[in-house]
């Protein structure tokens, strides 16, 4: 505003000098004429003497008028300039408040006690009498373990008998219910706005069932049950939609066959199509086919048809996320080369495929997990690092086009305390949903996995902002922050401002 007002002024600054000069100029040689009339007073004036006269004194006018109407303009833009600044800044101010809550730092006072007192019997079984956790993430994954159980607590999220004082509120780690009293089961998902219904849906990885491993060294793992979906009108309370992609329990060929692996799906709206189109990584029980498969729906609501899987770009692709763009286009950004980089393509039109053009990015970062968003034309992503179900350190990256370069800015994470925040919240990224009537303000979406039982593996919610505490940037260069800052704030207990959405 300052810099709108500032712009005018010196615009019309630039005309009132040259429309000066060029008074100046007139009146110059117009006082020239009269002087010479004033010589030759005593004869009568000519027409064309008395006619120069008129517009003489027309023209005085005309100037004085113009330069009045310059004056009265630029008063006009001073004030209404004024006070559009301070509508701006009390609008600002506004903003700063709300986003301020979402934006406390919130410190965790968590002590790690190695309390082996209580074990639970499955987990002496599994791992012997003297096995002994070392560091507090083996704590945490070690289901028999005091800490584990602390992050994993048994009270619940319950939109529908919660009362009233739990009303909207999040609190990361709990069971997270939906509107049927029963666990949410949306894991490795991606949230979608469907401008038709107004509504918001959840999509995520249905791992209701046995968690084993299917082989002594491979990773713990859940038949597919397939991909289920949940809507809400205020992301908090969230009706089940049913399980919209489903596994496939007889042939054995199919990419859904339930010894597969089907993760991290998402589902973006084309404009073009009409049509649902759900991206997820597909692969088989030892993770060696490194694929994305695509499915596409009528309804947000499914059923989604299964069309194929592939190698995008003739490359490997495990963890994965899909990004709609303002104007239209799509693109898939998949970990690769044995999850050492990232590979970032845009979609078809129709956003079944992959067109061609591929570019690599944080070669060599071992990075996973990729979450997508933008704020003010520039492209942010968090991504995590790759140590299977166990929680490492979250960071934000950025670029100014979407297929690159992207710059890393640090880790995001803000509060709770060293571990917290070395752990991303004891969870890893999966989706950024963006909050329409907070300019800069976001959700992070993340999974606190449960290796032991993965069906128990809970959900971390938890606001993200771009652009807060400025002078803790994560990126400098000449001592000045290179980026704005991405913060996922830690809070036991929150809640969506009011005004997030702007209907
Ligand atoms: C993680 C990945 C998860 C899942 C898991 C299996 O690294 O992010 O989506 O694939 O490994 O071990």
């Amino acid at each position: 505003m300052v810099s709108f007002v500032g712009f005018s002024n010196y615009l019309l600054g630039s005309q009132i000098i040259p429309l000066q000069l060029c008074c100046a100029d007139q009146l110059g040689r117009i006082s020239g004429t009269t002087m010479a009339m004033g010589t030759r007073s005593r004869h009568p004036k000519s027409l064309a003497l008395r006619c120069y006269a008129a517009s003489h004194r027309s023209l005085t006018l005309l100037v004085w008028s113009l330069a009045a109407l310059v004056i009265l303009l630029n008063f006009h833009l001073l004030t209404t300039g004024t006070h559009r600044e301070d509508l701006s800044s009390r609008a600002h101010e506004i903003h700063r408040s709300i986003v301020r809550e979402l934006e406390e730092v919130e410190e965790e006072m968590f002590q790690v006690k190695p309390a082996r007192s209580r074990r639970n019997p499955r987990a002496v079984r599994r791992k012997g009498e003297h096995s002994k956790p070392h560091s507090v993430v083996d704590e945490f994954l070690d289901e028999s373990s005091a800490v584990h159980d602390m992050f994993f607590p048994e009270t619940a999220m319950d939109p529908v008998h919660g009362g009233n004082d739990s009303m909207y509120f999040y609190h990361p780690g709990r069971v997270w219910l939906d509107t049927d009293g029963k666990p949410i089961q949306a894991h490795g998902g991606g949230v979608l706005y469907d401008e038709k219904t107004e509504t918001y849906y959840w999509y995520g990885e249905n791992k209701d069932g046995k968690t084993y491993k299917a082989h002594t060294k491979g990773a713990d793992r859940v038949d597919i049950v397939g991909v289920s979906c949940y809507s809400s009108k205020d992301l908090w309370a969230w009706k089940n939609e049913g399980v919209v992609l489903r596994g496939e329990v007889k042939n054995v060929t199919h990419d859904l066959y339930k010894s597969n692996v089907l993760e991290r799906p998402k589902v973006i709206y084309n404009d073009q199509t009409s049509k649902y189109v759900m991206w997820m990584h597909i692969d088989d029980t030892n993770y060696t086919k490194a694929s994305v498969g695509v499915a596409v729906s009528n309804s947000p609501t499914g059923p989604f048809s299964y069309l194929y899987s592939k190698r995008p770009h003739d490359c490997e692709s495990r963890d994965m996320t899909i990004f709609k763009d303002d104007n239209g286009k799509a693109y898939l950004i998949y970990s690769s080369e044995d999850n050492s980089e990232l590979h970032i393509g845009e979609l078809t039109d129709d956003y079944l495929d992959v067109t061609n053009d591929m570019r690599s990015f944080l070669i060599a970062q071992h990075r996973e997990a990729p979450a997508l968003f933008k704020f003010e034309g520039v492209y942010y992503m968090i991504t995590s690092g790759c140590t299977s179900w166990a929680p490492n350190t979250a960071l934000a990256h950025a670029a100014t086009s979407i297929m690159g370069p992207w710059e890393t800015l640090g880790n995001p994470c803000v509060g709770g305390n060293d571990i917290f925040r070395s752990t991303t919240f004891f969870s890893q990224s999966t989706f950024v949903v963006p909050l329409p009537g907070l300019r800069g303000s976001f959700i992070f979406m993340a999974d606190r996995w449960n290796p032991s039982e993965l069906r128990d593996s809970r959900y971390v919610w938890l606001p993200l902002t771009v652009g807060g505490l400025p002078d803790e940037a994560a990126d400098y260069s000449f001592m000045f922050p290179l980026w704005p800052r991405v913060s996922i704030y830690w809070h036991r207990r929150w809640r969506l401002p009011e005004g997030w959405t702007d209907s």
